[in-house]
């Protein structure tokens, strides 16, 4: 027996941030969250599942790999292999077109089509498929759906899933990334998630959540920039804060990512439509609409720190191509 699919999937730039899980091993976040797809960026994943097979294996960018990213997609291939009695192991090949220290992460884009692949032959609903891959990593769920998504807190597994709101062409956002630092981030999400709770801010940040999310989604349907940037900007400072006050703290920011987010309230002032947002490391999204976008690539490469410059608008949903 031997089953094989590949799968393309998009990473996403969240709006509104997930940090935080009331359930770690489910990934159940503590707050909704939204974002939109990255065009232009994506992972694609082959996978083999054979009963001649005597273990997984993973191969990223033709590099096989050990150690926790492997790790990582073993505990992903158990829980299909539980959850619909899947039988043999499977081999994963995986390419990303974009480097790592792209600025942009690549577990929402790689967990979103290694689940697409892996559980091809099993028809479950895109529903169904944005659980299973939030369950490898959090943001991959919102890498599922099309255009700009909505991912739901929620008490279990099957009802925390997300859905598209608006499609890729209802507003011609852009990201354009300022990248500050190419180095992998000393503490990643998954462990960030783990002490959010100890930051005294974290509730305060939560209590108010789903008004932002009432407010940014609003923003997007009216294609109101101005109402957006806010939202965005105070989401994006709210997480910094709990992460830089958690115990012990998170300091994702460098010098240059400040000295761009002065900036880019600047260039607001003066008429561009731009805003921040940052993940959990020090570059940079600076989300244009896309009439603005190469004035402020422009911009942003002649800056010193910042290193390199990326763009992309929004991307449609993850998708099967055999
Ligand atoms: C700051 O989805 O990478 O980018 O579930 O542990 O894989 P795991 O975490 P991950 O966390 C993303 C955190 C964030 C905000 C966001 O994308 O919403």
């Amino acid at each position: 027996m031997s089953i094989k699919a590949s799968a393309y999937a998009h990473p996403n730039i969240a709006f509104i941030k997930y940090w935080g899980n009331r359930n770690d091993v489910l990934r159940l976040p503590v707050n909704g969250s939204l974002s939109m797809n990255l065009h232009g960026l994506h992972t694609h994943t082959h996978v083999e599942w054979s009963n001649t097979l005597s273990h997984d294996s993973l191969t990223i960018n033709g590099v096989e790999q050990m150690g926790r990213a492997l790790e990582r997609v073993i505990e992903h291939l158990d829980v299909l292999r539980e959850r619909y009695q899947l039988q043999g192991y499977a081999a994963v090949q995986s390419e990303n077109n974009f480097p790592i220290g792209a600025g942009v992460a690549s577990s929402a884009s790689s967990f979103a089509a290694l689940t697409l692949a892996a559980a091809a032959h099993l028809d479950l609903s895109e529903r169904e498929l944005t659980t299973l891959a939030r369950l490898g990593s959090g943001s991959a769920s919102r890498s599922v759906p099309t255009g700009f998504v909505e991912w739901y807190a929620a008490e279990t597994h099957e009802e925390s899933f997300a859905e598209s709101f608006a499609a890729p062409d209802h507003w011609n956002l852009t990201d354009v990334v300022a990248i500050i630092s190419t180095t992998h981030k000393a503490v990643g999400s998954t462990e960030g998630h783990q002490s959010a709770a100890t930051s005294d801010l974290q509730m305060a940040r939560v209590a108010r959540v789903s008004e932002r999310i009432a407010i940014c989604k609003s923003a997007i349907l009216q294609r109101d920039f101005a109402a957006f940037a806010e939202v965005v900007e105070l989401d994006s400072n709210l997480m910094h804060a709990v992460m830089m006050t958690s115990r012990p703290a998170l300091f994702y920011w460098l010098p240059a990512s400040l000295a761009v987010m002065h900036l880019v309230g600047e260039w607001r002032r003066e008429g561009l439509n731009v805003c921040y947002t940052l993940d959990a490391g020090p570059n940079v999204h600076c989300l244009c609409t896309s009439d603005h976008a190469s004035e402020i690539a422009n911009r942003l490469r002649s800056l010193d720190g910042v290193l390199d410059v990326r763009t992309a608008g929004v991307g449609g949903g993850a998708y099967l191509d055999n």
